[in-house]
């Protein structure tokens, strides 16, 4: 058959996947995360269960709904300036989780604003706290993210750094097929992490996120994120600025026969420098 005649009967592509979708996919852990935060509110609060969780640039909610799945008495308030995302989760995540749906709340606003009620546990993940370029604007956040906290509440933001991370660079990572939370069969795909620049003067972090399908298709720049790559005593500086008790860095252990993490987040006070870590800073109201 000649090239011509395959492309004729070449099977109809569909629509290319959702974004958001293959985002979720790609970059979130939620059982990973949500054990973590179980894990740090416990240890302070005497072995209780954390029930009230506010999830900070939450996106598509992924994880204030995955919060609500682990037990009855949990709540969940899911905040994002845009409200395009906040549709998606209404549209293509709450309607699949039946009675659940009725312990999330998603609001659109600005994690800078303190909000009521307060709850166990906050978190600010996969970076998003890097939108403040302004120092100035970060310790504001921080101080409304402990305003909205019960007295022993922690905040989990995390970050990444180390000497591989500062600078141009192009990671790809294949992902197997899954169902989104719909339902809906997404299929095999390469998730494509991009450091377009980075500025150590203002360490100003240019980002992108593209999706490689198997089929060749592309979504080039399905997400692009310009951020302050902050410091870890930066961050530790701020978030005592802002009333916090404490400040703790925690990155998974590494496994060197395997040559890849362990699974397992431990306390940390040192870092190999030359290496990419990524860091779950820990805050006690
Ligand atoms: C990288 S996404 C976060 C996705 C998700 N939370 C995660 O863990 O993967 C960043 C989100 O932060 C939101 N955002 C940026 N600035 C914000 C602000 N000041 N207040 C609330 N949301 C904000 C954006 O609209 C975007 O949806």
């Amino acid at each position: 058959m000649t090239k011509a005649r395959a492309r004729a009967v070449a099977p109809p592509r569909g629509p290319k996947p959702d974004r958001h979708a293959l985002y979720e996919v790609a970059v979130q852990g939620v059982d990973w995360d949500l054990d973590f935060l179980d894990r740090v509110f416990s240890y302070r609060n005497k072995g209780y269960e954390p029930l009230d969780f506010r999830e900070d640039f939450c996106s598509t909610a992924a994880l204030a709904v995955a919060w609500c799945q682990r037990g009855k008495d949990r709540r969940a308030w899911a905040v994002d300036l845009d409200p395009e995302p906040l549709a998606w989760a209404r549209k293509y995540r709450l309607p699949y989780v039946r009675e659940v749906a009725k312990q999330v709340t998603l609001i659109r606003g600005d994690v800078r604003e303190a909000r009521k009620p307060l709850v166990d546990v906050t978190c600010a993940l996969n970076f998003s706290w890097w939108v403040f370029h302004q120092r100035a604007d970060l310790v504001q956040y921080l101080r409304a993210a402990r305003a909205g906290l019960r007295k022993n509440g922690v905040l989990v933001l995390n970050m990444f750094g180390g000497g591989k991370a500062e600078k141009p660079l192009v990671e790809r990572t294949r992902k197997r097929a899954e169902n989104g939370p719909d339902g809906t069969m997404l299929p095999a795909f390469t998730y494509i992490w991009e450091h377009e620049s980075f500025n150590p003067i203002d360490r100003r972090l240019l980002a992108h996120i593209h999706f490689e399908l198997r089929d060749g298709r592309t979504i080039k720049k399905a997400f692009t994120y310009d951020w302050r790559m902050y410091t870890v005593p930066e961050l530790r500086d701020c978030v005592l600025e802002a009333g916090f008790r404490d400040f703790e860095l925690w990155s998974e252990g590494y496994d060197a026969k395997a040559k890849r993490g362990n699974g397992v987040l431990y306390k940390r006070t040192k870092l190999d420098a030359e290496d990419t870590f990524i860091g779950y800073a820990v805050a006690t109201r």
